[in-house]
């Protein structure tokens, strides 16, 4: 498979898997018919595009994303699904401009992109200024190394065959909010306060062959650069030897990576910074 057929096929496969975190944020944050809500790092639309549905005609979304890119394909399932109520607008969630109205939306959301931005405070305090004061933000991490082996179990294996570095925790990246600690201070430092934390399973990747498996990793799982240094036989040691970890996993069938995602919910602190 060529490396834009590759992205095409696990995107849809990436999106089916991880639609019930994105369902489950909507019920935690209650969103219904009528709302206002603002999706921060929207990137494809996730879960835009569904809290769009939720509101319906009576309502509306907002997405932003720094990724014109990103928006051009959220746009584009947005008119596939029929979805009329979503605008899309490319902004920067640490300073917004005059993209992100304030005190205007009911519920927040933002999936998996807190982490990879470098002023998230000024993200969240944004956030914070763009909800009404009964507002809500339900927001989704990644949990702990550990707890993700779509990210951690490649790597391990990886490190038979050559140097791996730790990965980095507290900067920008997929685990900068490992840490639940620093996540509550963070969101607390915006003039939130956290009404609830709960972590969930969810997979992100399910194949049937090994070499959809070692295709997907290739792709996303951190490690291409590496594996592609390493000699012919290393590469191929290091294939069998990822889908002997992924099978010794004990997940029965197909062939799946996945991981622990942290969802948290967040309201207003009255008379917190960013108030009014
Ligand atoms: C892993 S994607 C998540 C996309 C989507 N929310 C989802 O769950 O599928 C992370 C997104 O964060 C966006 N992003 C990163 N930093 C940002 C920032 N400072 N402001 C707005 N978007 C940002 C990226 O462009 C990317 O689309």
């Amino acid at each position: 498979m060529g490396n834009v057929e590759v992205w095409r096929r696990f995107d849809a496969m990436e999106a089916r898997l991880t639609a019930a975190t994105s369902e489950r944020m909507l019920e935690l944050g209650e969103v219904r018919q009528r709302q206002r809500v603002l999706d921060v790092a929207t990137g494809r639309g996730e879960p835009a595009i569904r809290a769009a549905k939720r509101v319906g005609p009576h309502g509306s979304v907002l997405g932003i994303d720094v990724d014109a890119s990103m928006l051009a394909m959220a746009q584009a399932r947005a008119q596939a699904e029929g979805v009329t109520n979503l605008e899309l607008r490319v902004a920067d969630a640490a300073s917004p401009g005059g993209a992100v109205p304030t005190a205007a939306f009911d519920v927040a959301l933002l999936r998996w992109g807190l982490m990879f931005m470098p002023s998230p405070v000024a993200a969240l305090t944004t956030i914070r200024g763009a909800l009404r004061g009964d507002g809500v933000l339900v927001l989704a991490v990644w949990a702990e190394p550990e707890r993700v082996p779509y990210l951690s179990l490649p790597r391990r294996v990886l490190s038979q065959f050559c140097d791996v570095s730790p990965f980095e925790r507290g900067v920008p990246g997929t685990f900068c909010y490992a840490d639940p600690d620093r996540l509550r201070a963070d969101v607390e430092a915006a003039g939130l306060h956290v009404v609830h934390v709960e972590d969930r399973e969810t997979a992100v990747v399910e194949v049937e062959a090994e070499d959809e498996l070692v295709a997907w990793v290739m792709a996303f799982g951190g490690v291409g650069a590496a594996v592609r240094g390493l000699s012919a036989n290393d590469r191929r040691a290091f294939e069998a030897a990822l889908v002997r970890a992924v099978r010794d996993q004990g997940t029965d069938g197909a062939l799946s990576l996945g991981g622990v995602t942290r969802i948290l919910v967040a309201a207003p602190s009255r008379g917190g910074r960013g108030s009014g």
